[in-house]
């Protein structure tokens, strides 16, 4: 009896001290340092190559920076529904699971900075609607999958910096109503057609409030080093006559920022300094609907009211006509008709008269 009440007891310890480590220890995986204060796991620099087991399901910061992870196993964020900021900076991630942070619904700060991530889920930020701070820099993205922000209403700050972007797309990045800061500097840009519509989303973020770091073009050599903001959208007429070519395609791929009615701010803000050319806005989007489609339906426009007019007048003067004609056809024939009735009458009268004489 005496033997079993310890072994009886320790497991219950046991148990009930892990639950307070759970509660308030906050038991640390070895050879992090913790602060259960701020709920803080501090994992960098311990040339790790995977995530430690056991960090505290109540955990709100990981920080994993300066480390030796390449590969992150799909669920290995799974428990840890309460983080909030999770950095895995100077690291060698080269890709990432599509569902890796979809337990992360707290996540407010995501730091993937210099890694080696070549290429993004489009679905991989989609359960993280409370981000707000996103930081790509320093990878290996050569493009930006549209629909990947299409979740983020919440995101402030985006970091692309440093990648090898050559190119974005103006509807990735329609999405993103709060993003205040972004920066795409460092990259390879190619300013061509491609890029115009970009550019465009660039002044309305701009004219926004939102703050943008430079677009230096590295393509056509014509406008290397140059920042794409500066670049005069005539620059670009050339894509209009090229869309002239393609206009069926091209017709409705025109975005949303219109409604802000925004011709006035490059104006009203002076004109030199501003990072706003003053020939851009809105209306000027308009001007790229292919100037020959719209002479074409303006003519088609104008022939149809003209032949409308032409029909008209031809049908009025067509029934003009018939009714005159049958009003003189009934007219003659009502003018035959009487006048021998006439007679006939006259002729009657005097028989009468001759009837009343002769009685
Ligand atoms: C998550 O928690 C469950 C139950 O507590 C555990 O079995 C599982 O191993 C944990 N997963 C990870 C990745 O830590
Ligand atoms: C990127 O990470 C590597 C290794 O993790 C490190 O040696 C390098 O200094 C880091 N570079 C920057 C710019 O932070
Ligand atoms: C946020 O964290 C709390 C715990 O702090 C958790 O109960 C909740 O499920 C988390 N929310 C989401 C959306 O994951
Ligand atoms: C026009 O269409 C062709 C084929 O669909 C395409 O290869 C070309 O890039 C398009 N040009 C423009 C300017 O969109």
């Amino acid at each position: 009896m005496h033997s079993l009440s310890p072994a009886f007891h320790l497991p219950v310890l046991g148990c009930w001290l892990s639950l307070c480590a759970a509660e308030s220890f906050f038991a640390c995986p070895s050879s992090c340092k913790c602060n259960s204060g701020n709920l803080e796991v501090d994992c960098s620099g311990l040339g790790l190559s995977s995530i430690p087991s056991g960090i505290p399901t109540n955990t709100r910061t990981f920080l994993f920076l300066n480390n030796k992870l390449s590969i992150l196993p799909g669920a290995v964020f799974s428990n840890l529904s309460a983080l909030q900021r999770l950095d895995l900076s100077n690291n060698f991630l080269d890709q990432l699971p599509q569902n890796i942070f979809s337990d992360l619904g707290n996540l407010t700060e995501l730091q993937l900075r210099n890694n080696s991530i070549r290429a993004l889920d489009k679905d991989l930020l989609q359960h993280t609607a409370l981000l707000r701070q996103l930081d790509l820099s320093i990878n290996g993205l050569a493009q930006i999958p549209s629909g990947i922000f299409d979740d983020l209403p919440a995101l402030r700050s985006l970091s692309l910096r440093s990648n090898r972007l050559q190119s974005l797309d103006r509807v990735t990045f329609e999405p993103l109503t709060s993003l205040q800061q972004l920066q795409v500097g460092d990259n390879p840009w190619e300013c061509d057609c491609n890029l115009r519509d970009f550019k465009h989303w660039m002044e309305w973020f701009s004219y926004r409030g939102g703050k943008i770091d430079q677009l230096a073009c590295t393509l056509p050599k014509e406008l290397k080093g140059k920042d794409m903001r500066m670049v005069p959208m005539e620059m670009f007429n050339y894509c209009s006559q090229l869309d002239d070519e393609n206009s069926s395609t091209v017709l409705d791929n025109t975005g949303p920022p219109c409604t802000k009615g925004s011709p006035t701010p490059s104006k009203s803000k002076s004109g030199p300094e501003t990072e706003v050319e003053p020939s851009v806005g809105c209306p000027q989007k308009q001007r790229y609907r292919p100037v020959s489609v719209r002479r074409a339906i303006g003519t088609v426009i104008i022939a149809g009211v003209v032949c409308g007019i032409v029909c008209i007048m031809m049908v009025v003067a067509a029934a003009y006509g018939c009714i005159y004609a049958s009003l003189m056809a009934k007219y003659h024939r009502e003018l035959k008709k009487r006048q021998p009735l006439m007679g006939d009458t006259e002729g009657e009268h005097e028989e009468q008269k001759q009837i009343s004489s002769v009685a």
